[in-house]
């Protein structure tokens, strides 16, 4: 199904696991080639290898600690000869512990993957876009990005961030045939939660939308021109329907909320 971003090349972060494979499976069936980064090369070299046999398509395989400022600079160096027409920052992690038992090293980290990164990876990409003409940044935030989430203080604070910067860059692109979308899922059944060391309550799952959903979703909505997306119309009606409630009440209603889905984890290790 090769529609208008056929034969163009997108890169997309975090496509070892989950949302971002899924999104790399979407944007190799529309025909663009593809560079995959991620830490873990194994995974995506096996993406890569399924991609070129289905869809005939390019794939680049570029493994990248994004928390290092210095391998991302290395990453963006080994690129400078492909012309990135789509941008997906959709690599991502969160801790849900609570802020002061968070290392400062772990916080940093997801400081620079949620938001350091992507804002560099726009920086760096959107520029010869604007002079193509054509381009499409994708942004993967959450709906933590409507929420100020405790025990994900900063995780949801990241993701606010990302929102809030690919808002404002899409109107400050307009009239360049570069667009911006930010996507937002809800809870989605992938190693997030492992991550985040959040367990799941019981039948806590059925509250969870296959990865390959999010990820159809947010491909389609992009190629509709869509500014923002929330994935799922329960996720949706829940975000619209806290315009109608007062800033000061969301901390509370979103501990609840998260209270009823998952519990908090131990530590890997412990
Ligand atoms: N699942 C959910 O419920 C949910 C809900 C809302 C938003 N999101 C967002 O969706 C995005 C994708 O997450 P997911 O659910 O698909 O989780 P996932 O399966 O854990 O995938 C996260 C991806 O990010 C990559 N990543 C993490 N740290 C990295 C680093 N330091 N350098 C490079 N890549 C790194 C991981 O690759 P490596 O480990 O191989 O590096 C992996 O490919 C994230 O931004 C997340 O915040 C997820």
């Amino acid at each position: 199904m090769e529609g208008r971003i056929g034969g163009w090349w997108a890169l997309v972060t975090g496509a070892s696991s989950g949302i971002g494979a899924e999104i790399a499976r979407e944007l190799a069936g529309h025909g663009a080639h593809l560079v995959l980064v991620a830490r873990r090369e194994s995974r995506l070299r096996e993406l890569a290898d399924e991609l070129r046999r289905r869809h005939g398509i390019e794939v680049r395989v570029e493994a990248c600690d994004l928390a290092d400022p210095d391998e991302l600079g290395a990453l963006l160096e080994r690129t400078a000869e492909l012309s990135i027409d789509i941008l997906v920052n959709n690599a991502g992690f969160g801790h849900y512990e609570d802020f002061v038992e968070i290392e400062w090293d772990s916080m940093r980290a997801q400081i620079e993957v949620n938001a350091v990164a992507p804002t560099r990876l726009c920086r760096h990409f959107v520029p010869p876009m604007i002079e193509r003409g054509r381009g499409q940044v994708m942004n993967v935030a959450s709906i933590g990005a409507y929420t100020p989430t405790p025990s994900f203080a900063v995780y949801t604070a990241t993701k606010a961030y990302l929102r809030h910067l690919s808002e404002a860059l899409d109107e400050e692109l307009a009239g360049t045939g570069v667009r911006v979308i930010c996507v937002n899922p809800g809870g989605t059944a992938t190693e997030f939660l492992d991550h985040a060391q959040q367990v799941l309550k019981p039948h806590g799952d059925l509250l969870l939308m296959p990865a390959e959903r999010c990820a159809r979703i947010a491909v389609d909505k992009m190629l509709a021109g869509r500014r923002n997306v929330v994935t799922g119309w329960l996720n949706a009606i829940g975000m619209w329907l806290l315009r109608l409630l007062p800033r000061v009440t969301y901390p509370r209603l979103a501990r609840r909320a998260m209270g009823m889905a998952v519990d908090k984890g131990s530590k890997a290790g412990e």
